[in-house]
């Protein structure tokens, strides 16, 4: 449905019982009346007691930011375990939100025992949220466990993982099937990729990795989402490169870039390596592309349409791999056994032999978990 009015309401800071200021507030239910609206959107997070009198005052339903994202979320996840994060940040948004009929005899217990005497309908709306959340949160749980199954499957089979992510629209599904031949879900609208896919890559001189299409990341996503997605989020933590995809036609690139990095930090990727792939070339103007590669040195510029320089790209990706990791050599002294386990957890061991006391290992391993052996290195 098209939107029939906009408004912009600059306020110095937000009024804690209806947002934009009760003034407002009836002057917009007015014009709500006259064009007979039946909901009116938020681009902000409302606390639950606004969006409850703001519902009021409009007299129609009231939709704020994280509702809005939540309900494109919904539209997209295509795993269970996308869905299921979904369900579950939608009922944790509603909790709070159930109100009105506090007083009112619940008449749909579904039985017996599923009410006690004289609860309320709200109590009984409650209860039935908070035992569903319950059930998802347990299913979530046992999903999450087979992805830490997959995830060790991946490292043993000694592939690096590369995550692509960007804001939203950048081009990431388009760059991942140019990278890849593979006919993912490309459409020109938000979140089109909730949940993430795997591929197997294939790089210039042999070098393979697996490469993985994650989330779309949007400029202020709301903290309470960051936390609903934290375990499909965590698949780019886990990763040994990030390409960062980012729309060089758009009008503000670097907000782009700060966005993604901030999100980036608040899943704990941060120390994973990127690589900066300005993408539309195509349409970009030429001097922004220029200007965004050279601030950001090592960045490559690409068109993901047309295919304009991805072999830049692939010598790039196999120079940034070759980064990610390390050759060492270690001595182990026998009675830190555990820690032979350990190295073979996180590397790949090219050569163990035995000593009188201490086991030799020479392993290729990430870079950043160099630190977590360095009183044994050798080399
Ligand atoms: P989300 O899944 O929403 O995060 O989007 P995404 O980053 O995966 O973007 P996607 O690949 O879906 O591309 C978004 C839009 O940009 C699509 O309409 C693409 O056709 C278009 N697009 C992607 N790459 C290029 C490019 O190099 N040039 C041009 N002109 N358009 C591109």
């Amino acid at each position: 449905s098209d939107p029939v009015a906009e408004e912009l309401v600059r306020r110095s800071k937000p009024e804690p019982g209806t947002f934009i200021g009760s003034g407002k507030a009836d002057e917009l239910a007015e014009l709500a009346t006259a064009l007979d609206v039946d909901v009116v959107v938020f681009d902000n997070e409302l606390t639950p007691a606004q969006q409850g009198n703001l519902k009021k005052i409009f007299r129609c339903d009231v939709v704020d930011r994280i509702a809005v994202i939540l309900d494109i979320f919904a539209q997209h996840a295509h795993t269970k375990e996308g869905m299921l994060q979904v369900e579950l940040a939608q009922y944790r948004y509603q909790l709070p939100r159930l109100r009105g009929k506090g007083t009112e005899l619940s008449r749909l217990g579904g039985g017996i025992g599923t009410r006690g005497p004289g609860e309320t309908r709200l109590e009984t709306d409650r209860r039935r949220i908070l035992e569903r959340i319950g059930k998802i949160e347990r299913q979530l749980k046992h999903l999450e466990r087979g992805r830490d199954t997959r995830r060790k499957a991946r490292r043993k089979a000694e592939l690096p993982v590369i995550a692509i992510v960007g804001y939203t629209n950048a081009g990431k599904s388009t760059l991942f099937n140019q990278l890849t031949d593979a006919e993912v879900l490309v459409r020109d609208q938000l979140f089109a990729t909730l949940s993430s896919t795997v591929r197997k890559l294939e790089l210039p001189a042999g070098h393979e990795a697996l490469l993985s299409d994650t989330v779309g990341f949007v400029r202020r996503l709301p903290h309470e989402l960051v936390e609903a997605f934290r375990s499909t989020l965590e698949e780019v933590a886990h990763s040994d490169l990030l390409i960062h995809v980012v729309d060089g036609a758009d009008a503000d690139p670097d907000r782009q870039i700060a966005s993604v990095r901030s999100v980036l930090g608040e899943i704990d990727a941060s120390d994973v390596p990127e690589l900066l792939v300005i993408n539309k070339t195509d349409i970009a103007p030429p001097a922004a592309a220029r200007r965004l590669v050279q601030l950001n040195p090592g960045s490559v510029a690409v068109s993901a349409n047309t295919g304009d320089g991805m072999s830049e790209l692939g010598a790039a990706l196999v120079e940034a791999l070759e980064r990610t990791t390390s050759e060492i050599a270690l001595r182990v002294p026998y009675e830190r056994g555990d820690l032979v386990a350990a190295i073979h957890r996180n590397g790949d061991v090219l050569k163990q032999t035995h000593e009188d006391d201490a086991t030799l290992l020479h392993v290729r391993m990430p870079t950043t978990a160099v630190h977590e052996f360095e009183e044994f290195r050798v080399d």
